[in-house]
């Protein structure tokens, strides 16, 4: 990998190739560049925007490979994800320091994603020695029936910047794993990270072809291209983590195809506060849940749903606390949030200012952009050159408000006022998403009601909308995704097939359904006395 030094004493650029073919291509002409968004100025990665024919060439090398791999016994393909895993956290430290660097979580944050990666190539290292299919009893003598998992062929993985290395490896460690090869087009927000991990699979063993790493955007560069490659015939399974407006437009286009991709899509979490609540807990984690990552987690809490019998205690603590929380350069360690991962979100977030009053939500904390000279007290960052916001608090927020409803990357949420369980309830479910959510409660009949009544995927009782482990179902139901899920066993059944198998040593044309033959006639029916 190619680095060069920046002007201003600025560490160094990556150049981050697309990987076409069976080699690395440095950018040409048509590079783009990746800043920091905590320095402007910078440029932490160049990265080619690939053509419609270096992705197609991707797909084409990644059909060749996969052949071969597929042979490859499963054993043997996941010491390749032992060995990813010995090196993530070999590496551990320098990729947090790079992935802070590159999309501006803080380091604390990154390594915990770092580990999140390490945690699922750890769980798939030893699936390889399972891929468990099943021996079933046949219903005719001198036969057995089997089931496998088979791979499903090419897949094209398309991520998001916010979770740069943890969340591809949802995606590339089980498809890998299976058999499958994958051409993956990471978010335009880390294509340097996409590089240094690309690198470490080859490390690892992973063979040439496998994998094919194709730099862009979305619209109108690779992830288009990509999608387009499914009529094409070239790709056989999608998995996307972004917006529910791109999913869906993807699963139209997998629909047609008769393929189901996998749709991990946007959020509006949930986190309610009940009347009997042990308080210092459910504001610590209202806190966490909102401005943790700055707000830019699929699970970060949207609304907090509070009892009325304690909102005027959370309000007060949740306004007091937010206002403390420390801001700035990421690589410090005890900033609570950095900045904007990208322009869009900034700008999506202070356009929501105006939208929540308009709707005649209140402001209970002004949440600003920080400019030079206006900087807060406890900030450490560079308020010129980086995308920083204070907290955003909205109270007197009902449910029928666009800013209760529509998802929002950024370090903003709304307090929403209820009286008691039920109602909170169709507060929770009232928003077309259902990824993640959260009750506080120390009644355990109520945290029963909560988990069979609430419609998201994932439900923490006396914990933050975030931090799911790795090696439990993540995904959500509707808006917030298609119903598959990833990480675990689960995501096995998105990465393979099942073959059913018969295995006939009568030496005898044996027909199923036909050869039990039971010639009895049953009991008159009741209706016999209607015949004529
Ligand atoms: C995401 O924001 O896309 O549960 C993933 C969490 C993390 C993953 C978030 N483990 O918050």
């Amino acid at each position: 990998m190619d680095s060069r030094d920046q002007a201003n004493g600025l560490p160094r650029t990556l150049l981050a190739p697309n990987i076409v073919g069976d080699r690395a291509r440095k950018p040409a002409s048509g590079a783009f560049a990746r800043r920091n968004p905590a320095n402007r100025d910078d440029i932490v990665t160049l990265a080619p925007e690939s053509t419609r024919e270096e992705v197609r060439e991707a797909c084409e090398t990644a059909r060749r490979a996969q052949r071969e791999w597929a042979r490859t016994p499963a054993p043997r393909r996941a010491q390749v994800i032992g060995r990813l895993g010995k090196l993530l956290s070999e590496q551990k430290e320098r990729l947090s320091r790079f992935v802070s660097r590159e999309m501006g979580k803080p380091v604390r944050e990154a390594r915990g994603s770092v580990q999140e990666a390490i945690d699922t190539a750890e769980f798939f290292q030893s699936e390889g020695r399972r891929l468990y299919g099943q021996t079933v009893p046949s219903e005719l003598p001198n036969k057995e029936l089997f089931t496998y998992r088979r791979p499903i062929g090419v897949c094209g993985v398309i991520t998001a910047g916010n979770f740069p290395i943890a969340v591809p490896s949802w995606k590339l460690v089980p498809a890998l794993l299976c058999g499958n090869s994958v051409v993956w087009k990471p978010s335009e927000d880390a294509p340097g990270t996409a590089a240094l991990f690309y690198e470490l699979w080859k490390r690892a063993g992973l063979p040439d072809g496998v994998l094919q790493v194709v730099h862009g955007r979305g619209a109108g560069g690779a992830g288009e291209f990509l999608i387009e490659e499914i009529d094409a015939g070239h790709i056989d399974k999608v998995s996307f983590t972004g917006s529910t407006h791109v999913g869906r437009k993807i699963g139209e286009v997998c629909g047609r195809n008769l393929q189901v991709p996998s749709l991990e899509l946007g959020g509006k979490n949930p986190l309610v506060i009940l009347a009997d609540a042990d308080l210092e807990l459910a504001v610590e984690g209202a806190l966490w849940a909102s401005f943790g990552t700055a707000g830019q987690r699929c699970t970060s809490a949207g609304n907090i749903i509070v009892d009325k019998r304690v909102m005027p205690l959370v309000e007060r603590e949740l306004a007091r606390r937010a206002a403390q929380l420390k801001i700035g350069d990421p690589l410090d360690e005890s900033v609570s949030y950095g900045p904007f991962i990208n322009e869009r979100f900034l700008e999506r977030w202070i356009a929501q200012r105006a939208t929540g009053l308009d709707d005649g939500a209140e402001i209970l904390l002004d949440g600003r952009r920080i400019a030079k000279g206006e900087e807060p007290p406890n900030f450490s960052g560079d308020a010129e050159r980086g995308l920083y916001a204070t907290p955003r608090i909205f109270k007197n927020v009902k449910m029928s408000m666009r800013i209760a409803q529509e998802e929002c990357f950024g370090p903003t949420v709304n307090l929403v006022e209820v009286d008691g369980i039920e109602a909170a309830l169709e507060a929770a479910n009232g928003t077309p998403y259902g990824l993640s959510s959260a009750v506080y409660t120390r009644d355990a009949s109520l945290m029963l009601r909560f988990k069979e009544e609430i419609r998201a995927g994932m439900t923490s009782v006396n914990n933050s909308t975030t931090g799911a482990e790795a090696h439990l179902p993540f995904g959500g139901n509707g808006w917030s995704g298609n119903g598959t899920r990833e990480s675990g066993i689960w995501v096995l059944d998105s990465y393979t097939r099942w073959q059913a198998v018969n295995v006939d040593l009568a030496g005898k044309l044996q027909k199923a359904q036909i050869d039990l033959v039971d010639t009895r006639e049953g009991e008159p029916l009741a209706l016999d006395e209607f015949v004529t």
